[in-house]
């Protein structure tokens, strides 16, 4: 229990001095800077996408191929791909011994895009009919992966919610927050949940063995955010009313590190595209069973401090 509340101070200090540090940093800064693309395409994101974004998606599910492919040194990127499946788990995983292979994916943090301020963010426009001037902008060719990651990126962003969804980019913590209040009220307090793993340990995919009774956080609304492919920090947050199940997941690695995990289980599948990847590691046809995934490290849920 301290430990849950513990980890979360963690991270909202850890979010502070990134604000902080942040404040007097120049956008300038970014131009011609190194893209690092998501490792995973958002599971969510990859269901959800609606028959608008789904060519694009298509064509670009994995935008991080070629920057995976120049610092290929330790894993192929078959290795990788594999190892990107290795986050999901079933309802009936959810017990205390049960051993689970889960991949957390890790990015280093010197080589990861700024987190900008609001006001840096505000001067940078952010819309797919603008990307030739951001292309320039940031020094990227048109062909580039760069561009194409930022092309992805865009056009989710703007595609619309899908029903009952309710969705936004936010290019600042100033604005996740806003989105936080806009779903949950001004006047609730917040927690934020998300997958703690020290990083030190262990890479790739290794055996998690759940060490105490998962928690579940009992509320209606939930926001989960997404860290998008692009230049500086964009949070791809989306809210649903219902539907899914948010748990905390102790588990212990194989050399007895510990991890807080975050993870959902999405009830009602009959919605996801057939194709989706999680059909395809899980077995199982849309609708037919809840799909489970846990969080990468970078990712953001946010619930009512009550929950
Ligand atoms: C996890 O455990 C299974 C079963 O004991 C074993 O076959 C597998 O190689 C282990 N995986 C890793 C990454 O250690």
């Amino acid at each position: 229990m301290s430990m849950d509340n513990c980890s979360r101070r963690i991270i909202l200090s850890a979010l502070l001095v990134i604000m902080l540090a942040i404040g007097d940093s120049c956008a300038r800064e970014l131009r011609g800077m190194p893209l690092n693309l998501v490792e995973d395409v958002p599971n969510d994101l990859q269901e959800h996408h609606n028959h608008d974004s789904r060519r694009i998606h298509n064509k670009y599910e994995h935008p991080h191929d070629d920057a995976l492919q120049k610092n290929a040194h330790d894993h192929s990127q078959m290795d990788h791909m594999e190892a990107a499946d290795n986050i999901f788990f079933t309802l009936s995983d959810l017990k205390i011994g049960k051993t689970i292979p889960i991949y957390f994916s890790h990015k280093d943090p010197a080589n990861s895009p700024h987190l900008l301020s609001r006001e840096e963010a505000n001067s940078i426009p952010f819309s797919f009919a603008q990307l030739p001037y951001l292309l320039e902008f940031f020094s990227f060719s048109e062909e580039s992966p760069q561009a194409k990651a930022m092309e992805y990126t865009l056009r989710t962003c703007e595609a619309k919610p899908l029903r009952g969804e309710t969705k936004v980019c936010a290019t600042s913590l100033e604005s996740m927050l806003d989105f936080a209040r806009a779903t949950f009220g001004q006047d609730t307090g917040l927690k934020v949940l998300s997958t703690n793993h020290p990083t030190k340990f262990t890479t790739g995919i290794n055996n998690y063995t759940i060490s105490e009774d998962p928690k579940e956080i009992l509320s209606q609304k939930k926001i989960g955010c997404h860290v998008m492919p692009y230049p500086y920090v964009v949070y791809y947050c989306h809210s649903q009313e219902s539907g899914n199940r948010l748990f905390e997941i102790p588990l212990r690695g194989e050399n007895g590190e510990e991890v807080q995990a975050a993870g959902i289980c999405h009830m009602d599948t009959s919605q996801w595209r057939p194709d989706s990847k999680a059909f395809r590691v899980m077995k199982i046809k849309p609708g037919t069973a809840p799909v489970c995934h846990f969080f990468p490290t970078d990712n953001l849920v946010w619930v009512p401090l009550t929950a």
